[in-house]
Protein backbone atom coordinates (compact mmCIF):
# COMPACT_ATOMS: atom_id res chain seq x y z
CA UNK A 1 0.00 0.00 0.00
CA UNK A 2 1.12 3.53 -0.63
CA UNK A 3 -0.12 6.64 -0.04
CA UNK A 4 0.26 9.88 -2.50
CA UNK A 5 -0.32 13.55 -0.72
CA UNK A 6 -3.62 15.01 -1.93
CA UNK A 7 -3.09 18.32 -3.21
CA UNK A 8 -5.24 20.80 -2.13
CA UNK A 9 -6.66 24.20 -3.68
CA UNK A 10 -4.24 26.93 -4.21
CA UNK A 11 -2.25 24.17 -5.87
CA UNK A 12 -1.99 24.95 -9.41
CA UNK A 13 -1.82 21.61 -10.53
CA UNK A 14 -5.41 20.96 -9.78
CA UNK A 15 -6.02 23.49 -12.08
CA UNK A 16 -4.56 22.58 -15.53
CA UNK A 17 -5.90 19.94 -18.17
CA UNK A 18 -5.01 16.62 -17.76
CA UNK A 19 -3.25 14.24 -20.96
CA UNK A 20 -5.01 11.19 -22.10
CA UNK A 21 -3.62 7.99 -20.86
CA UNK A 22 -2.21 6.23 -24.09
CA UNK A 23 -1.55 2.78 -22.99
CA UNK A 24 -1.10 1.04 -19.94
CA UNK A 25 2.90 1.34 -18.32
CA UNK A 26 3.71 -0.45 -15.13
CA UNK A 27 3.88 3.00 -13.88
CA UNK A 28 0.55 4.10 -14.45
CA UNK A 29 -0.68 0.49 -13.00
CA UNK A 30 1.22 1.52 -9.80
CA UNK A 31 -0.83 5.23 -9.90
CA UNK A 32 -3.87 3.87 -10.25
CA UNK A 33 -3.19 0.97 -7.27
CA UNK A 34 -1.51 4.23 -4.89
CA UNK A 35 -5.05 6.24 -6.05
CA UNK A 36 -7.39 3.57 -4.77
CA UNK A 37 -5.28 2.99 -1.41
CA UNK A 38 -5.26 6.91 -0.99
CA UNK A 39 -9.01 7.36 -1.92
CA UNK A 40 -9.57 4.68 1.08
CA UNK A 41 -7.41 5.86 3.18
CA UNK A 42 -8.61 9.59 3.03
CA UNK A 43 -12.50 8.24 3.04
CA UNK A 44 -13.08 9.86 -0.22
CA UNK A 45 -15.33 8.70 -2.60
CA UNK A 46 -13.56 9.84 -5.79
CA UNK A 47 -10.22 10.77 -6.63
CA UNK A 48 -9.03 12.10 -9.89
CA UNK A 49 -4.63 11.61 -10.96
CA UNK A 50 -4.43 16.11 -10.85
CA UNK A 51 -5.39 15.66 -7.27
CA UNK A 52 -1.96 13.51 -6.82
CA UNK A 53 -0.40 15.94 -8.61
CA UNK A 54 -0.43 13.70 -11.89
CA UNK A 55 -1.77 15.26 -15.08
CA UNK A 56 -3.09 12.11 -16.32
CA UNK A 57 -6.98 11.78 -17.47
CA UNK A 58 -7.45 8.58 -14.59
CA UNK A 59 -10.29 8.57 -12.16
CA UNK A 60 -10.93 6.47 -9.02
CA UNK A 61 -14.40 6.17 -7.47
CA UNK A 62 -15.93 3.85 -5.31
CA UNK A 63 -19.35 4.51 -3.83
CA UNK A 64 -19.50 1.78 -1.47
CA UNK A 65 -20.38 -0.93 -4.42
CA UNK A 66 -16.64 -1.39 -5.44
CA UNK A 67 -13.48 0.12 -6.62
CA UNK A 68 -14.46 1.66 -10.25
CA UNK A 69 -11.32 2.80 -12.96
CA UNK A 70 -12.24 5.40 -15.03
CA UNK A 71 -9.07 6.33 -18.08
CA UNK A 72 -9.98 8.74 -20.39
CA UNK A 73 -13.50 9.31 -19.44
CA UNK A 74 -16.18 10.86 -22.16
CA UNK A 75 -19.29 11.64 -20.37
CA UNK A 76 -21.82 10.86 -23.41
CA UNK A 77 -25.24 11.11 -21.77
CA UNK A 78 -26.73 12.88 -18.72
CA UNK A 79 -30.29 13.06 -17.20
CA UNK A 80 -32.44 14.63 -14.39
CA UNK A 81 -31.06 16.76 -11.49
CA UNK A 82 -29.59 16.42 -8.35
CA UNK A 83 -28.84 19.23 -5.89
CA UNK A 84 -27.28 18.51 -2.48
CA UNK A 85 -23.95 18.59 -0.72
CA UNK A 86 -20.76 17.99 -2.16
CA UNK A 87 -17.57 17.76 -0.44
CA UNK A 88 -13.79 17.48 -1.77
CA UNK A 89 -10.63 15.50 -0.37
CA UNK A 90 -8.71 18.50 -1.99
CA UNK A 91 -11.02 21.01 0.08
CA UNK A 92 -10.70 19.49 3.59
CA UNK A 93 -13.30 19.80 5.84
CA UNK A 94 -15.63 21.93 3.47
CA UNK A 95 -18.92 21.21 1.47
CA UNK A 96 -21.31 23.17 -0.44
CA UNK A 97 -24.30 22.28 -2.68
CA UNK A 98 -23.94 21.65 -5.99
CA UNK A 99 -27.01 21.27 -8.41
CA UNK A 100 -25.70 18.08 -11.43
CA UNK A 101 -27.73 15.45 -13.49
CA UNK A 102 -29.12 12.77 -11.56
CA UNK A 103 -27.83 9.98 -14.23
CA UNK A 104 -24.62 10.23 -16.59
CA UNK A 105 -23.39 7.70 -18.53
CA UNK A 106 -19.53 7.32 -18.89
CA UNK A 107 -17.19 5.87 -21.78
CA UNK A 108 -13.60 5.47 -21.03
CA UNK A 109 -11.10 2.75 -20.31
CA UNK A 110 -10.22 0.38 -17.57
CA UNK A 111 -7.02 -0.77 -16.03
CA UNK A 112 -6.92 -3.13 -19.17
CA UNK A 113 -7.53 -0.65 -21.36
CA UNK A 114 -11.01 -2.18 -22.20
CA UNK A 115 -13.61 0.21 -23.32
CA UNK A 116 -15.79 0.14 -20.98
CA UNK A 117 -19.65 2.34 -20.40
CA UNK A 118 -20.90 2.94 -16.86
CA UNK A 119 -24.20 4.30 -16.11
CA UNK A 120 -24.89 6.02 -12.67
CA UNK A 121 -27.61 7.53 -10.81
CA UNK A 122 -27.38 9.65 -7.48
CA UNK A 123 -24.16 10.01 -5.44
CA UNK A 124 -22.33 7.90 -8.62
CA UNK A 125 -23.67 10.08 -11.15
CA UNK A 126 -22.58 13.00 -9.16
CA UNK A 127 -18.76 11.66 -8.30
CA UNK A 128 -18.65 11.04 -12.30
CA UNK A 129 -19.31 14.27 -12.98
CA UNK A 130 -17.04 15.66 -10.03
CA UNK A 131 -14.16 13.79 -11.07
CA UNK A 132 -14.29 14.26 -14.43
CA UNK A 133 -13.99 17.97 -14.11
CA UNK A 134 -10.63 17.24 -11.96
CA UNK A 135 -9.24 16.27 -15.10
CA UNK A 136 -10.35 19.59 -16.70
CA UNK A 137 -9.02 21.43 -13.89
CA UNK A 138 -12.02 22.34 -12.07
CA UNK A 139 -13.17 22.07 -8.76
CA UNK A 140 -16.49 21.91 -7.04
CA UNK A 141 -16.36 25.23 -5.43
CA UNK A 142 -16.69 27.04 -8.79
CA UNK A 143 -20.16 25.42 -9.30
CA UNK A 144 -21.41 25.95 -5.33
CA UNK A 145 -24.58 27.71 -4.82
CA UNK A 146 -24.26 29.78 -1.95
CA UNK A 147 -21.02 29.33 0.79
CA UNK A 148 -18.85 26.74 1.14
CA UNK A 149 -20.02 25.97 4.99
CA UNK A 150 -17.83 23.71 7.34
CA UNK A 151 -18.42 20.01 7.61
CA UNK A 152 -18.92 18.85 11.13
CA UNK A 153 -17.99 15.22 12.32
CA UNK A 154 -21.58 14.17 12.25
CA UNK A 155 -22.17 14.98 8.92
CA UNK A 156 -18.93 13.29 8.10
NI1 LIG B 1 -12.69 16.48 -5.80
Amino acid sequence: MALRTIREIGDEVLTKTAKEVEGMTPRTKKLIADMLDTMYEAEGVGLAAPQVGILKRIVTIDVGDGPIVLINPVIQETGGEQTGPEGCLSVPGKQGIVTRPNEVTVKALDENMEEQVITGTELLARAICHECDHLDGKLYVELVEGELTDVTDEEE
